[in-house]
């Protein structure tokens, strides 16, 4: 349970606040790369963090994310002619390169100076992995490149897509450290999604459905740790990293590959959740690919030409209550994805945590709440860098494991919870 002005805290993140400077300090996913997929091509309105932006690709092939609204009258540029390595505002013809610098004000002389005294906000937009990442924050404090493994590995190993999620961003996130209801929200896909089934390690978490959770903390954020019982006494645990302030993996399962999650806030009632899926050292096979481009696994159906999903809260996300009887799926919702996001969304814009009673299973979800806290006021009161920032945070795995009980997981796994390269993910 959390008091209304710490809720108020973590989930809201526009210009100024403190979650909101904590999320600025970070490289964040803001577009797929097949958004802008050529030169001069039309623009594509982004908002992120509560601000209205513009992402655009020049006739060089720059990328620039710039303020939304043109300087003289506020007219947006989304309307606007993307030529000759600049957006020209549609109204009165004024131009902006990608970096939000007027380059033309076609009704004052060029001696006059007018012209260079025009900015746009603008923050660098820069491609990796097939993701546009953009950096919202402080030009002189811009961190390394992103380093997660799946944004890393060769384009062949790895599939990202994003969907939009109508809730406030830290609930879905908190979804993604809850390993307790895969053994009941998830249940009926376990043995049926082609990217789940067959893994030995389903068994146990269909047949132990009361885990034990052990959180311990790790540079970057935390380890969470989801201990089943095995055979001779043995644990089988599943260890979910997640590094400040959104980024989770969901332990592997055989030799599928793994994936996971970043969830970044596009306002305070809406974020966009980034779902990846990549293999350490293999190709995705044409099979694995064509399943996630299905949307199965974590992946989801789109409403055509939009990445909001086919089952939304409009129609009640096409729940088939004879599926839910017959246990075919657990809610009644079709696909991973999409069980977890209709009860994430069914809570509200932003879930009410002064009238929540949590339990044990929920200790990873109150450590993550409690670091992010103190991480955003370091930040905001000393200017401390949070946790997740620096390239060597960003090197974490998850893993599933079957230890002896004497073992703790985060000694006994510290390997496999790193990107070692070319050592394939430690998975039963
Ligand atoms: S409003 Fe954009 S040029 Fe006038
Ligand atoms: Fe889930």
């Amino acid at each position: 349970m959390l008091r209304q002005e710490q809720n108020d805290l973590l989930t809201q993140t526009g210009p100024g606040t403190p979650m909101g400077k904590l999320f600025r300090r970070n490289w964040i996913p803001a577009l797929l790369a097949e958004e802008l997929p050529e030169n001069d091509c039309p623009p594509v309105r982004v908002t992120l963090l509560s601000e209205r932006l513009l992402a655009v690709r020049d006739s060089q092939g720059r990328y620039g994310l710039i303020d939304e609204f043109c300087a003289h009258r506020g007219v947006s540029l989304w309307y606007g002619r993307n030529e000759e390595n600049g957006i020209r505002c549609p109204y009165h013809g004024w131009k902006y390169d990608v970096e939000g610098r007027c380059v033309e004000v076609p009704s004052e002389p060029p001696e006059t100076g007018f012209c260079d005294r025009i900015r746009l906000t603008n923050y660098p937009l820069v491609e990796l992995g097939g993701i546009l990442w953009a950096y919202m924050g402080a030009p002189d404090r811009r961190p390394a490149l992103p380093e997660w493994e799946f944004a890393r590995v060769p384009q062949s190993q790895s599939y990202t897509s994003k969907r939009l999620q109508e809730c406030n961003w830290l609930q879905a996130m908190e979804g993604g450290i809850d390993s307790s209801h895969v053994s009941w929200l998830h249940r009926g896909n376990l043995n049926s999604d082609p990217l789940f089934k067959g893994a030995k390690g389903n068994q146990y978490n269909l047949s132990d459905t009361k885990p034990i959770f052990d959180v311990v903390e790790a540079e970057g954020g935390l380890f969470i740790g989801a201990r089943r019982n095995a055979e001779d006494g043995n644990y089988y645990w599943r260890i979910t990293p997640w590094v400040m302030p959104s980024f989770t993996m969901v332990p592997p399962r055989g030799d599928h590959p793994v994936h996971g999650h970043f969830w970044i806030p596009i306002d305070d009632h809406n974020c966009w959740a980034w779902s990846f899926d990549y293999h350490p050292v293999r190709d995705l096979t044409p099979t694995e690919l064509q399943a996630m481009k299905d949307g199965k696994g974590v992946h989801v159906r789109y409403v055509p030409g939009t990445y909001r999903p086919l089952a939304n809260k409009d129609n009640d996300y096409l729940i088939d209550r004879a599926a839910q009887k017959a246990g075919h799926s657990y809610s009644g919702v079709e696909g991973i994805g999409m069980q977890d996001a209709s009860l994430q969304e069914s809570m509200g814009p932003i879930a009410d945590r002064t009238r929540e009673n949590l339990t044990s299973t929920d200790n990873g979800i109150v450590m993550a709440r409690m670091r992010l806290m103190k991480a955003a006021r370091m930040l905001d009161e000393k200017g401390i860098d949070p946790p997740g920032v620096l390239p060597e945070h960003q090197r974490v795995r998850s893993a599933a494991v079957i230890l002896p009980p004497t073992k703790p997981f985060a000694e006994a796994a510290r390997d496999a919870l790193r990107v070692r390269e070319g050592v394939p993910q430690s998975s039963v």
